[in-house]
């Protein structure tokens, strides 16, 4: 296959941005900091519980001293949305604070009134953007990515592509349009999208233009086909529950910043892990763990892969061993299975300090303001992903990271423009310089021509790209 002829066709229908992301809000709605490199401080003032010097600090257990004590039955309780009621409870029927984490995945993940769980939170209506909404163009080229990948594996004739998080299924939309024309390629795929959410599942079944098949036995799950290429698509809670023994491809595209994150802050008596407890005046606010946490296990793994001068100069620092649970997975399954994965997300090639952060319709907003109706992430710690997939198999490479500018940029986005640029409206090529210059531009996009205050900001160096594959498979494009 020439990558060169795959770039240059018009293989795939333009889409009309404008529709799905109007200039205004492009300068504001994904999800990293635009105003600083630095990570986003937490302005919350953090309480130390009382602390008993004379205890020792060797068992793991929270100081339950001046909890607060909700009335059962007042009045402002049943005001009070679902969301933070069921936080309450956890925390006065687990009888003390709870992690960030804990508070990070109810938050999202709830399956009544999670963040993610009961609408759709992308694009100009929701709550943030992300670059496969941004522009056709990302999908097309993380597509073309999984095809050379898929050359370089001896081109099997059956793979599992996994997508993690898919969101409104748009970047596996845009990938299977774009790689139609390579059958061999398509008729390999049996696609698996592993989503949380049972309203962004129906969103991606229509997305993909699926359709059911009839259901012949009662036993047997009924098969499910997108038909944009003919390939067969099945749903799963978890990456464990995707069917193994096959060569796997795997996309993570903005899920590892989902995944809950352990808070710890340096104190005189060591790290200790930042808890959410609720107040005297009903509100939720941080407390400091007098002793050590399960999470400190965590915390000591991940010092142990930074350098002293790196963790020196820190007051705080998040681990999120979701991420690194999540990376073992892929990396023993890329490692028995074949294949490999490719994880595109905001984050640091180094330890994360504190950057937990919620956004609503576009602008950050309090991690405790009304929790489940604003969308929480972190930064990703990409050091992390390493270790953990080096450690986790040996039969895996860990290539990057490289910057989101990088990678599509060694995929050849800078001809697929080009090629789209010659056969559209006016309107159309407005939409496509903006979403090339926003998925690859540093800052504000170069030449911007329009006002100042709808000047889009680029996501080419703050988001990174990383491979986790195969060693069987060499190293894969764009990592070269
Ligand atoms: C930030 S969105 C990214 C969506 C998409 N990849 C994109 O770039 O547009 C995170 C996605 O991961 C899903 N998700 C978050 N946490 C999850 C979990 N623990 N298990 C499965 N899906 C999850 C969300 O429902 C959503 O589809």
């Amino acid at each position: 296959m020439q990558l060169s002829r795959l770039l240059l066709q018009p293989s795939s229908p333009l889409r009309v941005l404008s529709s799905k992301c109007p200039l205004p809000l492009l300068q504001k709605c994904s999800r990293f900091s635009s105003s600083s490199e630095s990570q986003i401080p937490n302005s919350h003032f953090v309480e130390r519980l009382e602390d008993n010097p004379d205890k020792p600090t060797s068992t793991i257990s929270i100081d339950r001293s001046g909890l607060y004590n909700p009335p059962e039955h007042s009045h402002e309780q049943n005001l009070e949305p679902e969301l933070v009621k069921h936080l309450k409870g956890i925390i006065k029927f687990r009888g003390g604070p709870i992690s960030v984490a804990e508070y990070m995945e109810e938050v999202l993940t709830n399956p009544k009134a999670g963040f993610y769980i009961n609408r759709d939170v992308f694009g100009a209506e929701g709550d943030f953007i992300t670059s496969p909404e941004v522009s056709q163009m990302f999908g097309e080229m993380v597509g073309v990515w999984a095809m050379c990948l898929w050359e370089q594996m001896g081109q099997p004739n059956r793979v599992n592509l996994v997508e993690l998080g898919p969101g409104r299924g748009t970047l596996m939309a845009d990938l299977l349009r774009g790689a139609s024309k390579f059958k061999n390629f398509t008729e390999s795929l049996h696609i698996h999208l592993v989503e949380c959410s049972p309203t962004l599942q129906k969103l991606q079944h229509h997305n993909l233009k699926c359709m059911d098949g009839d259901n012949i036995n009662e036993n047997v799950e009924k098969r499910t086909t997108s038909m944009l290429v003919g390939t067969p698509v099945s749903w799963h809670a978890a990456l464990e529950q995707v069917p193994s023994g096959a060569p796997t491809i795997i996309i993570a595209h903005e899920f590892y910043d989902a995944l809950p994150v352990h808070q710890f802050q340096r104190a005189t008596r060591g790290w200790c892990e930042k808890l959410v407890d609720v107040a005297e005046d009903s509100l939720f606010r941080f407390v400091l763990s007098p002793q050590p946490t399960p999470a400190t296990l965590f915390l000591m793994k991940r010092c142990k892969w930074a350098a002293a001068e790196e963790l020196e100069k820190l007051e705080q620092i998040e681990v999120c061993p979701k991420a690194m649970e999540l990376t073992r997975t892929i990396a023993k399954r890329v490692g028995s299975d074949g294949g490999g994965a490719l994880i595109i997300d905001y984050g640091l090639n180094g330890v994360v300090s504190d950057s937990l952060q919620a956004i609503r319709k576009h602008k950050f907003v309090d991690i405790f303001d009304n929790p489940g109706s604003a969308d929480l992430s972190a930064y990703v710690d990409f050091p992390s992903i390493k270790h953990s997939a080096e450690e986790a198999s040996e039969n895996v490479s860990v290539h990057g990271p490289i910057t989101q500018s990088q990678f599509l940029g060694s995929l050849g986005i800078n001809f697929r423009v080009e090629s789209l640029l010659q056969n559209c409206t006016e309107e159309q090529a407005e939409s496509l310089r903006t979403g090339y210059w926003r998925l690859v531009g540093e800052g504000e996009a170069p030449f911007w021509e329009g006002p100042d205050e709808q000047a889009p900001i680029g996501m080419g160096t703050r988001y990174l790209a990383v491979a986790i594959v195969n060693k069987k498979q060499g190293v894969p494009v764009s990592f070269q």
